[in-house]
């Protein structure tokens, strides 16, 4: 058996792979393979383990309807037609669970930078404008016993909670699709409405799927009906705010600061202007970027593919 891995994975989920006499060939160049590319690449082999944002749509499902399986290495999956896979039967297999502490980990980085402008003062060192001490310079603001916001009570967001109400003793308030009763007992998050979510975040941290209902939710309509000093941060997929509307909603001091490892497009541009504000702290993307985290992925990614061509039922299904 033969799976195409279109970029770099961890070494011990290849281990895995080869141990099951399944032989690999990765994708090595330093950018995305193209949609061509990738159905061309993908007729000669059995399986696809795919590393990063591939469009797994209609058109690759039909042109590679041969492919046994199709691993994701992440727990998203906005960029694949799953029921195309289902009806041409493909299983396709994620990630979830082993990356939620690392991505929370993320969320929580970013809250804290934005909070004391972090970022901002870091490259303010680097231009050499590091000039003398000063008592009032840019002023963050803090965040013991704020109201932490999480759209999306899912497994990231229950842990990014538990981070924010054990460093800080943050109040917890959550919109979602459905009620978490378990986050509830847990940690006693309180469900809200989402205009009560906006209204009432101190910390609006978003740990949501990106699907056509999310798609562009926070909008300068939400920003405005959010508080003027309050922060937000988004570590799930771009698409969930609109960038424009954030810029506008930053600029116009609607709200605080916002906190992004994810953008629209990706990558962002080195001169998008949420790259020189002040309260403003954006990663590439690495919610999950440990090396504990992505050797986790990579076995489940890599579990996913040998149960997918022994025709077995995958650990993660999507
Ligand atoms: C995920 O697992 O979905 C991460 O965002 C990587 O794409």
């Amino acid at each position: 058996m033969k799976v195409f891995i279109s970029g770099n994975i961890a070494e011990s989920g290849l281990k895995l792979l080869e141990e099951n006499n399944i032989s690999i060939t990765k994708w090595t160049e330093p950018r995305q393979i193209t949609a061509d590319e990738l159905i061309a690449t993908c007729q000669d082999f059995d399986a696809l383990v795919s590393v990063g944002p591939n469009k797994i749509d209609a058109a690759f499902l039909n042109a590679c309807s041969h492919l046994k399986v199709i691993g994701l290495h992440s727990v998203g999956f906005d960029n694949v037609d799953v029921a195309e896979a289902k009806k041409l039967n493909i299983p396709i297999g994620n990630t979830p669970g082993v990356l939620s502490g690392a991505t929370a980990d993320t969320a929580f980085l970013l809250m804290l930078a934005v909070s004391r402008k972090a970022f901002y003062l870091h490259k303010k060192i680097i231009k050499g404008d590091w000039q003398n001490y000063e008592p009032t310079p840019e002023l963050g603001i803090e965040l013991n016993g704020k109201t932490l916001g999480v759209f999306g009570m899912g497994k990231i967001g229950l842990e990014m909670a538990k981070k924010c109400i054990g460093a800080y003793q943050m109040q917890v308030i959550y919109h979602n699709r459905n009620r978490n009763t378990e986050a509830e007992k847990e940690i006693g998050a309180r469900y809200v409405s989402y205009g009560e979510l906006l209204a009432q975040s101190d910390v609006l941290s978003v740990h949501t799927a990106l699907t056509p209902e999310t798609k562009d939710k926070f909008d300068l309509q939400s920003f405005k009906q959010m508080k003027s000093n309050a922060i937000f941060i988004n570590t799930a997929r771009g698409g969930i705010h609109n960038e424009v509307d954030l810029i506008k909603a930053l600029e116009e001091k609607i709200i605080w600061g916002a906190g992004l490892d994810v953008t629209n497009p990706e990558p962002m541009q080195a001169d998008n202007p949420l790259l020189s504000m002040e309260s403003v702290a954006v990663l590439p993307h690495i919610g999950s970027a440990t090396e504990e985290t992505r050797s986790a992925m990579a076995n489940l990614v890599a579990k996913n593919v040998i149960a997918g061509l022994k025709g077995e039922a995958l650990p993660h299904q999507v």
